[in-house]
Order: structure tokens, then sequence, then C-alpha cells
């Protein structure tokens, strides 16, 4: 459909808050749902673009007016949209995929992202405390390059979220990557559930010290999208099967069993212990 720009905020160097007035999509929408987009007139890119949904606006009366994309200028795309001017119109396909599952009465979790991964994370955190009583406990970990990087982390403050910094660079918080504080951080707050979003590397880490303790833990993951919703197969990923066919068993000696899932239209959220990491190639 076609959408109108409201805005089109620069937030840094290479990042921009992209606000899109689609009253049918901002209600309708979970954390972790994304949305293809195309900014451009004709199809030069030819394919839209994913984008996970950063967070929902509204007006004055409180009706859900649009959505905001949290996005970050890579390559031709986005370049395209960091030229969007309030009043353009745009092309979008959404709400798109499964997102981030809340058990009920959740009392405390942590939200780890890397870089852009921080998007789906601030409507995760709104929901999280909208709809859990009494007031869960949250941690952001957040990791980035530099400080320049780190984007959104304000509004966890304002969100009453605990946040713990990493930089690759030592600008601000843990020099190093975010996933260095987990093995200190887990065992002494031992979160109900671990949310996570950002590069590949990232998440199979994170994945690995959540099995480590034994806490849940969900990841949105990133592939190449062409259709965006399960028509392509371009996005598929590899995850194992929950129930073995007659005959096969995980036994250590034969490779697991697997299936092939699309992570546009089974995800992009799965569960960590789900996912076969780099397509079972080390
Ligand atoms: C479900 C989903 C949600 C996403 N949410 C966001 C978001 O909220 N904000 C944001 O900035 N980006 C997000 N992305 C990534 C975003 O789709 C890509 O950055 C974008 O498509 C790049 O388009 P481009 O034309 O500018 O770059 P291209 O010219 O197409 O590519 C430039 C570079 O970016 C790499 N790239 C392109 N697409 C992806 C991808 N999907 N994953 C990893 N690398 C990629 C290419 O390999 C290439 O190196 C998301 C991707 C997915 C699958
Ligand atoms: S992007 Fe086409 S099937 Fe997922």
């Amino acid at each position: 459909m076609e959408t109108l720009v409201m805005d089109n905020i620069q937030l840094g160097p290479n990042y921009f808050c992209l606000r899109l007035l689609c009253p049918e999509i901002a209600p309708a929408y979970q954390p972790g749902q994304f949305v293809m987009l195309r900014a451009w007139a004709g199809y030069d890119p030819l394919l839209p673009r994913p984008f996970a949904i950063h967070q929902t606006w509204q007006r004055q009366d409180q009706e859900q007016q649009g959505i905001d994309i949290l996005y970050q200028v890579v390559g031709r795309g986005t370049r395209l949209m960091a030229g969007l001017k309030p009043g353009d119109q745009i092309y979008l396909v959404g709400p798109l995929g499964k997102g981030f599952i809340i058990p009920e009465g959740l009392q405390s979790a942590f939200l780890v992202g890397g870089g852009m991964g921080i998007a789906p994370l601030l409507a995760l955190a709104h929901k999280i405390i909208r709809d859990s009583r009494p007031s869960p406990k949250l941690s952001l970990l957040l990791g980035g390059k530099g400080k320049e990087d780190l984007l959104r982390v304000k509004e966890f403050i304002e969100l009453k979220v605990s946040v713990h910094l990493a930089t690759e660079d030592g600008s601000v918080g843990h020099k190093g990557l975010v996933t260095e504080m987990l093995p200190t951080i887990i065992p002494r707050q031992r979160p109900q559930v671990i949310y996570a979003s950002g590069p590949e590397a990232m998440l199979k880490k994170i994945a690995h010290e959540a099995s480590y303790y034994e806490i849940p833990c969900q990841v949105s993951l990133e592939r190449l999208m062409a259709c965006g919703i399960g028509a392509c197969l371009s996005c598929v990923t590899k995850t194992r099967l929950a129930q073995p066919p007659e005959g096969l068993s995980p036994d250590g000696v034969s490779p697991t069993p697997f299936q092939y899932q699309r992570v546009c239209l089974d995800g992009p959220v799965f569960e960590a212990q789900e996912v076969i990491w780099n397509n079972g190639a080390e």
C-alpha cells in the first residue's frame, strides 16, 4: 500500500528515523514484526527492503497513527530512503512475520541488541512494561562499534530499564563486545527470558550462553529477503526438527534432523534453541 512520509530525521552520520502515516498497521503489529518497504519510484532497485517496526506513534487523541523505522544507510536502497521528505509517498507491505512472544506473568528479561538490532527492542520494552503486572525488571545490553552507534539509550533509561553498554572502541561502557558482559550479568540477575536482535555471530553467542544457563531465549534473525511473504524462499534458514521423523534420532552421530524455515514467514523471531547456526557450517 502507499503510505505518506511524515518525517525522516537524521540521528547520526548514517542513522535515520523514518515516520510513516499508516493507521492500519500501527495497532495491528507485534514487536519483532517487520515491513517490506520500497522508498523509491520505479523498479531500481527492483526489490523492496525489510525493516523492523521500531515503534508506533500517535497524535494527541491517542489513536495510533503510524510507525517509525529506525535505519542505517548501508547501500543503494537505504541511501534513497535517506533522501525522503515529508509529503513523499512510499510503498509498504506489513506487518509481516512473527514477533517476540511475551510469556504470561513475565517478571524479568534481558533485551540484548547489537547495532541496528536495537530497532525492535524499544517497542518490545514498551509492550512488556504495559502488559506485565507487577512491573517486570528489564535490562538492556547494547553493543556497537562506538558510542555514536548506540541509539535510543535515553528512551530506555526513561522507561527505567537498566542499561549496560559496550563499545568496541571503548568510547562508552565495557570495551569490547556486548556478549562479553553476559557471563557476569546473567548469573547475577538470572532473567526469565532473553530477547536478542543483531548480527548473527552475536545471536549465536547469546544463544550459547542462554542454553548454558537454561534460560529461554528468542532471537530475531536477518536474511536477505526478496518477497517478505513466504513465496520466493530466498530467506530460508535451517532449524532443528522438534520431532525427528521415524528412524532418525539426534544421537550425536547422525546429523541433527533439520527443516528449512522461511525467516520472513516463520520468523524473523525464533526460539534460539531451534536455530542451526550458520546453517550447520562451523
Ligand atoms: C527482518 C529484517 C529486519 C530488518 N530491520 C532493519 C532495521 O530495523 N533497520 C535497519 O537499518 N536495517 C534492518 N534490516 C536490514 C535491512 O533490510 C538492510 O540493511 C537493507 O535491506 C539494505 O538495503 P540497501 O539497498 O541499502 O543495501 P544493499 O545495497 O542491498 O546492501 C548493502 C549491504 O548490506 C547488506 N545487507 C543487505 N540486506 C541485509 C540484511 N537483511 N541483513 C544483513 N545485511 C544486509 C548487503 O549484503 C550489502 O553488504 C532488517 C533486515 C531484516 C531481514
Ligand atoms: S523473502 Fe521470499 S520467502 Fe522469505
